[in-house]
């Protein structure tokens, strides 16, 4: 997979160029759409607004058709995702073990709800079922890593990391 551009930092004219470069990659496959939202997605990492009114003028369907199939699968988002993507295990084990404490504590710590990217876009908030850590639980993942055992009280330290990695790399 290549890099993801940054739809925001292209101007209007270079977005519009993209996204045609894209509709006319798949636009003689079968059921076009969704090949094209699939590699639009890839390529900028979200769906943006103006890319899919652009989609709808271009295969001649209506907008609201667009975001009714963008809706209905997970896959999609329609807003830019963090640099990191953290993920916090609500299965059994985890749960039992304060897994939705932890997840109160990420979202505080942050600011932002599940499913909800930080405004530096250094991080997106989601949830999942069982990464098999059951028996160091709670588990939360960031990206590939799998943090064991996390209490709410060491969230700021594990994340503050993250952060700092990015600082280190700029
Ligand atoms: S229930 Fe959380 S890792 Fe298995």
């Amino acid at each position: 997979m290549g890099e993801v551009i940054d739809f925001e930092q292209l101007d209007e004219h270079q977005q519009m160029e993209k996204v045609d470069e894209i509709i006319e990659a798949e636009k003689n496959t079968d059921g076009a759409l969704m090949p094209i939202l699939q590699r639009m997605q890839h390529t900028f990492g979200f769906l943006p607004e103006p890319a899919l009114k652009r989609v709808a003028k271009q295969l001649n369907k209506s907008y609201s058709e667009i975001v009714g199939v963008v809706g209905f699968y997970s896959l999609f988002s329609t807003t830019p995702r963090g640099k990191h993507t953290i993920q916090v295990c609500l299965g059994t084990a985890c749960y039992v073990r304060g897994g939705k404490s932890i997840l109160e504590a990420i979202s505080e710590y942050l600011g932002i709800g599940v499913g909800e990217t930080t405004e530096d876009r250094m991080f997106t908030l989601e949830v999942a079922r069982c990464f098999g850590a059951c028996g160091l639980a709670p588990a939360i993942t960031v990206d590939d890593n799998v943090h064991h055992r996390v209490k709410s009280t060491n969230i700021p330290e594990i994340l503050e990391r993250y952060r700092e990695e990015e600082e280190e790399d700029t």
